[in-house]
C-alpha cells in the first residue's frame, strides 16, 4: 500500500459507515512471541500489519522461529525457548518499543549473545527500566550509557526469580520480566505503582502458563510455557481512538467500530470522552484468550474540558494524541497530569503533542509531565508529525474536521501502526481517495 510522505486534507467531512481497525498492535506482538515460546503450531489471524508487528516477526526469525502467511493467517512453528538460536546479526527493531523491550526479556535467559536495537527514536528510549532488574535476576545486558539506551547487548543466561517493584508503570517492562520469569528458578513477582495493561497476564493465563495475579498492581510466574494456540486479534483500540475522535468533533459522523478489543485498561479513552461530553455507546460481544471484544458506536457531539491524571494516565497513554485534539475542539480547559511517560514514547509527545495543538491555533501550556490545552477554535495549519505514527493520525483527525486545507508532514509515519488509514480515512468520508 502507497503512503504518501505528506498528507493534505479538506475538510470537514462527516464520517459514516462500519469499520474493523487492524489487529490490536500489543497482542500481535505478543502472539508472536507466546507462539515461538510454546512447543507446537499456532495460527493467528488478523494479526497488526504494520512496521512494528513486522520487526517483531522479522527477530523471531532470526532468532530460528519459522512462520508462513496464508491470506490473513500466519501459522508459527514454535518448538519452546531452548529451540531459539543465536542471531548471526544485529536485531533491528525499528520504532518498535514492544518489541526491544519483550524481547530483551526472553533473551534474558537465553545462552548467547543477542544485539538489539532500533530507529533514530527507539535509540533515544529507555532502556535502564529493563536492563537494571534483567540483570538482577542474572542476565549480562549493557548498551549504550550503561545499558540505558540501545543499542543493547544481552548474553543470557542462567536466571533466579525475584520480586521486582517498578518505578513507572509500564506493560512492556512488566512483560519482558514476566517473559524472564517464565525461564528463571524459582518465583518471579512484578509490583506496579498503578495497574498497567494486563494482555501478557490474560493471554498467558488462558494458555495454560504458571502466573497468577496477586492484586490488581502485582503479578507472579514460575517456569513453564504457554500452550500453542488459535487466536483472531480483535481490532486496536488505540488505532479506533482515532476514529472515536474524529466522528466526535466532525459534525454530522456517524460511525460504527467492530470486533474491537475492550480491554478495561486499553478502552479508558471512552470514559475520558464520556465525561467531555462525547456520543459513544460501547458493547462487549464476546471473549478471545481472556480478551473481552465488541463494538464502538459513536456519533458527533460536542465537548467539554476535563482533567485526565494519576491511576488513569497508563490506562489512556497511547491516546493522548487523539485526546489533545479532542480537548482543542472542546469548550474550556483539558489537564493532562502525571503523564511524565508521554517524554519518553516514540516522539516527546508533550512537546510533539503541543506543537500540533499549537499549530491548529490553540493555546497550550506544558512541563515536564503535564499538557494542557485551552480548547475552543482550532483552525486549519500545517501540521507535522515528528515521525510519531500517533501525532501523524492525531493531526489527520483534526485536519478532516476543520474548514479549508490542512496538511501533515512526514504523514509515513503512520505505517509504524496503521499503514490503511489513509485509505479508511477516504472510505469513511466519501472520497474517492486521498
Ligand atoms: C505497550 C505498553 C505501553 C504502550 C505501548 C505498548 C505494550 O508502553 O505505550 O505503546 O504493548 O505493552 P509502556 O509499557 O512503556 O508504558
Amino acid at each position: 500500500m502507497s503512503v504518501p510522505r505528506d498528507l493534505t486534507i479538506d475538510g470537514p467531512h462527516a464520517l459514516r459507515g462500519r469499520l474493523r481497525v487492524p489487529g490490536d498492535k500489543g497482542m500481535s506482538h505478543r502472539a508472536l512471541l507466546f507462539a515461538a515460546l510454546a512447543d507446537g503450531r499456532t495460527r493467528v489471524m488478523g494479526l497488526a500489519g504494520g512496521d512494528d508487528v513486522f520487526r517483531t516477526r522479522r527477530a523471531l526469525a532470526q532468532l530460528g522461529v519459522t512462520s508462513t502467511i496464508a491470506g490473513s493467517a500466519m501459522t508459527i512453528d514454535g518448538r519452546g525457548v531452548d529451540a531459539l538460536t543465536e542471531a548471526v546479526d544485529v536485531i533491528d527493531c525499528g520504532n518498535s518499543g514492544t518489541t526491544i523491550r519483550l524481547l530483551a526479556g526472553v533473551l534474558a535467559g537465553r545462552p548467547f549473545l543477542s544485539v538489539l536495537t532500533g530507529d533514530d527514536s527507539l535509540r533515544q528510549r529507555p532502556m535502564a527500566r529493563v536492563a537494571q532488574p534483567l540483570r538482577a535476576m542474572g542476565a549480562f545486558v549493557d548498551g549504550r550509557a550503561d545499558g540505558g539506551l540501545p543499542p543493547l547487548a544481552i548474553r543470557g543466561g542462567p536466571l533466579t526469580g525475584r520480586h521486582h517493584s517498578l518505578a513507572v508503570a509500564s506493560a512492556q517492562v512488566k512483560t519482558a520480566l514476566l517473559l524472564a520469569g517464565l525461564q528463571a528458578d524459582g518465583t518471579t513477582e512484578i509490583t506496579e505503582p498503578a495497574p498497567s495493561r494486563d494482555h501478557t497476564e490474560r493471554m498467558l493465563a488462558a494458555l495454560g502458563a504458571p502466573i497468577t495475579r496477586v492484586d490488581e498492581r502485582a503479578v507472579r510466574v514460575t517456569a513453564g510455557a504457554p500452550d500453542a494456540f488459535e487466536f483472531s486479534v480483535p481490532g486496536d483500540p488505540s488505532s479506533a481512538a482515532f476514529w472515536v475522535v474524529a466522528a466526535t468533533i466532525t459534525p454530522g459522523s456517524e460511525l460504527v467500530i467492530e470486533d474491537v478489543a475492550l480491554n478495561p485498561s486499553r478502552v479508558a479513552f471512552v470514559d475520558v470522552l464520556v465525561r467531555m461530553g462525547a456520543a459513544i455507546e460501547v458493547e462487549a460481544t464476546g471473549e478471545r484468550l481472556g480478551e473481552p471484544v465488541g463494538e464502538l458506536r459513536v456519533r458527533a457531539a460536542p465537548l467539554q474540558g476535563t482533567i485526565v491524571g494519576g491511576a488513569e494516565i497508563p490506562w489512556v497513554i497511547d491516546e493522548i494524541p487523539a485526546l489533545a485534539v479532542a480537548a482543542a475542539f472542546a469548550d474550556g480547559v483539558t489537564e493532562f497530569r502525571d503523564a511524565g511517560e508521554l517524554r519518553v514514547k516514540e516522539s516527546d509527545r508533550i512537546a510533539t503533542v503541543g506543537d500540533l495543538v499549537t499549530r491548529l491555533g490553540v493555546a497550550v501550556e506544558s512541563g515536564a509531565d503535564h499538557l494542557v490545552v485551552r480548547g475552543g477554535r482550532p483552525v486549519c495549519g500545517a501540521l507535522d508529525s515528528h515521525g510519531d505514527h500517533r501525532v501523524a493520525m492525531a493531526g489527520a483527525v483534526a485536519a478532516n474536521a476543520l474548514e479549508g486545507e490542512c496538511s501533515v508532514r512526514n504523514w509515513r509515519a503512520v505505517t509504524t501502526s496503521y499503514p490503511e488509514f489513509t485509505q479508511d480515512l477516504a472510505t469513511l468520508t466519501g472520497r474517492a481517495s486521498l
